[in-house]
């Protein structure tokens, strides 16, 4: 196969951040995708609907005009959050979903909820209202291990709330583990999961084995092969409960490239073409198009995007930096070299 047609796919899950770096940033979101589901991780974070709606606006303001890209927004929960809050984020019609960052797991995540029993009141009204909460699932108590925060989380955390609240949406955002894949496939069909390109395509020793490779480090952290396998066969299994959600979450080389780096790794320079090569290597690029393009708008309820993208079987370097708000980024896999490259993509976001 020569060339690959599909259906214009949207990233379930990106971080855009703000100001400067979003000249940046929004035109690489628009790029490849129609839509896409914006972290309010920002500081100070995106609590309130206003902050939602005000942001959105600064996004739009840097997408260039030829360009038809949809930020779908997100609030930040909080032990505070008020429940009025919530009901006026669906009453919006703009924003997507509340998302959960346990406090102090990941970058910009010192707000976050202490625990999530403080937020039984807030999680109701989300059941109530069928506004999904977005989860970053992992345990912060630092007697765990990182490599097993997540899977402690399913368990400790994660299986008994299913319980509490059987009808709550949710999504388990980058999950990286077979304990969470295979939680997700066995959830009710209102339970799904995102899965980024590093964690399909990279194991941990990408990161620490022959010298440490900041450009390597995000959160959740990159787990052993056997993790990334059972991630492959959940993405490629034509499961609707799977869609893709890059996480590409830009941070300037200085702040990678340091005594305590900051996690995070930026994928929109080619997120569909490492998606493509993982699903290759898989035998199932004939999968890639409901991944990428279906299974996220039909678990949201949204409509799928009429336009396209292709993909033509060309060999590219890909840069080994890029720029973010004036300051130099080093992207995924940069200078790597990889077997698919997007050439067009045709008009039309959403239906
Ligand atoms: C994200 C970021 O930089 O905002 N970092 C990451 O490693 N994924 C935060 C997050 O999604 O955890
Ligand atoms: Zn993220």
């Amino acid at each position: 196969m020569q060339s690959l047609t599909i259906s214009l796919p949207d990233d379930w899950h990106l971080h855009l951040r703000d100001a400067q770096a979003l000249r940046d940033t929004v035109p690489a979101a628009a790029r490849q995708f129609g839509r896409g589901v914006v972290m309010p991780n920002l500081r100070p974070p995106v609590v309130s609907v206003s902050q939602a709606l005000a942001y959105r606006q600064r996004i739009l303001a840097t997408l260039p005009r030829n360009q038809t890209w949809e930020p779908l927004m997100t609030l930040y929960l909080t032990d505070n959050t008020p429940t009025a809050e919530l009901r006026e984020a669906k009453a919006s019609g703009q924003i997507l979903g509340v998302k959960y960052y346990p406090a102090g797991a990941t970058t910009n995540s010192d707000s976050g909820v202490t625990s999530l029993t403080r937020v039984h009141p807030q999680l109701a009204v989300m059941e109530e209202l069928g506004l999904p909460l977005l989860l970053h699932g992992e345990v912060t108590d630092p007697d765990v291990d990182i490599f097993d925060r997540e899977a402690v989380f399913i368990e400790r955390e994660l299986t008994p709330l299913t319980k509490r609240f059987p009808g709550l949406r949710m999504v388990l955002e980058h999950v990286t583990t077979s304990e969470g894949a295979a939680f997700v496939a066995a959830a009710p069909p209102h339970v799904a999961a995102t899965i980024t390109p590093q964690h399909l395509l990279f194991d941990r020793n990408q990161l620490l084995a022959g010298g440490i490779r900041p450009h390597y480090y995000c959160l959740p952290v990159l787990k052993r092969d056997s993790h990334r396998r059972a991630l492959i066969a959940a993405a490629t299994a034509g499961s609707g409960k799977f869609f893709l959600g890059t996480d590409s979450a830009p941070h300037p080389r200085a702040l990678k490239e340091t005594a305590c780096g900051c996690a995070g790794c930026f994928s929109h320079h080619a997120a569909l073409e490492l998606y493509a090569l993982a699903f290759e290597r898989a035998g199932a690029l004939a999968q890639l198009e409901a991944f990428a393009s279906h299974h996220g708008a039909d678990f949201y309820g949204l409509p799928r995007n009429t336009g396209t993208i292709t993909l033509h079987r060309n060999a590219w370097r890909l840069p080994e930096e890029l720029e973010l708000g004036g300051e130099p980024l080093i992207p995924l896999a940069a200078g790597d070299t990889l077997p698919w490259q997007m050439t067009e993509r045709s008009a039309g976001a959403t239906a």
